[in-house]
């Protein structure tokens, strides 16, 4: 790149090269295909409603309904799924004790999911905010804190518990300090040494997480209070890419940054400094601005979702999470 030097027009035309369709494509230089992409799953006890207010078309699912879904997922050649669970209120406490219930909604749908759909990869995040009455990914002590060591403990026991039951890759995006290294020895000490982590390794304290944390019903409980003694500043890149490497070196496999749209040069930076895998999660906000957009007739639906993944991917992604995943999984197989 530094290197080049132009003549000049017009012994150079940038546009020799756009020229049509069949050109484009066979210049493009980043594509995306079904293995980049993971689909996200909201899952709900049987009773509990369906319906997601700020996440039009997207939906929870309750046991029978999610593996009819799978079965249309695995269809369209997604590999990859993530799950996460609508805990009732009074299943949810101060301590989180349901996330190590070896009966929960995501034990029960993994042994379901697994018995069904063995090759199917379910990653199960590893954060205590469906469970706790604050809201917040921890556990917090008698000063209202969050408490790092008692809180990733926990964690280890619930990764443990997930991947008995079937679950192929924990993830843990509470951003607790330590997580990851306690994570994989009990991992290790369990003798699930195929169990991966990918951690969330850079989440930023966002606004975009807002519609998740209606479907997963703990926006009541976090009310006004922040996740930013734990989750990364917005204004930060260096302290993204520290918590990142620190992850891999602590045994994460794959690591994380979340959001994605907006945060496309820590992405960017990250590739260049390490050699694992990345993963990207374009956020429940960042689907709703576009899904809402597009039925107000604002945007082209279907060309800006393409254009959000296609950036994510060509900063330098490996993997994306994204609420748009099975539809652009249809519109590649037509
Ligand atoms: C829970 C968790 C969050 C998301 C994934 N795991 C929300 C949060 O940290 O409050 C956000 C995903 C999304 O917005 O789509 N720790």
């Amino acid at each position: 790149m530094i290197n080049f030097f132009s003549r000049g027009f017009p012994y150079h035309r940038g546009r020799r090269l756009r020229q049509n369709q069949n050109f484009r494509e066979i210049f493009s230089e980043s594509n995306l295909s079904l293995n980049d992409l993971v689909m996200p799953y909201f899952l709900r006890e049987e009773d509990d409603n369906p319906k997601i207010e700020g996440m039009p078309e997207v939906y929870r699912y309750n046991e029978e309904e999610i593996i009819n879904e799978l079965k249309n997922i695995s269809n369209l050649g997604i590999k990859s799924i993530a799950i996460f669970p609508k805990v009732p209120d009074e299943k949810k406490s101060d301590e989180a004790e349901e996330a190590l219930n070896n009966n929960n909604l995501i034990c029960r749908a993994l042994r379901k999911i697994k018995n069904k759909f063995p090759d199917l990869i379910v990653i199960c995040d590893i954060a205590l905010d469906s469970y706790t009455n604050s809201g917040h990914d921890g556990i917090l002590d008698s000063a209202g804190q969050i408490d790092n060591d008692k809180t990733i403990k926990q964690l280890a026991k619930m990764a443990v518990s997930f991947a008995s039951n079937g679950c192929d890759v924990v993830a843990p995006s509470d951003m607790m300090d330590g997580r990851v290294k306690i994570i994989r020895d009990a991992l290790e000490k369990e003798k699930k040494i195929n169990t991966c982590i990918l951690s969330y390794s850079a989440k930023f304290c966002s606004n975009f997480y807002s519609p998740f944390r209606e479907a997963l019903g703990s926006k009541k409980n976090i009310g006004k209070s922040s996740k930013n003694t734990y989750q990364i500043n917005f204004k930060n890149k260096h302290e993204a890419i520290k918590e990142s490497l620190e992850d891999i070196q602590e045994g994460a496999d794959i690591v994380m940054i979340k959001p994605a749209g907006y945060y496309l040069d820590i992405i960017s930076e990250l590739r260049k400094n390490c050699c694992v895998p990345i993963a990207a999660y374009q956020v429940s906000g960042e689907y709703s601005m576009i899904k809402i957009a597009s039925e107000k007739k604002i945007l082209n639906y279907k060309d800006s979702v393409l254009e959000s993944l296609h950036c994510i991917k060509r900063s330098g992604a490996d993997l994306i999470f994204s609420y748009f995943s099975k539809e652009v999984a249809e519109w590649m197989n037509k």
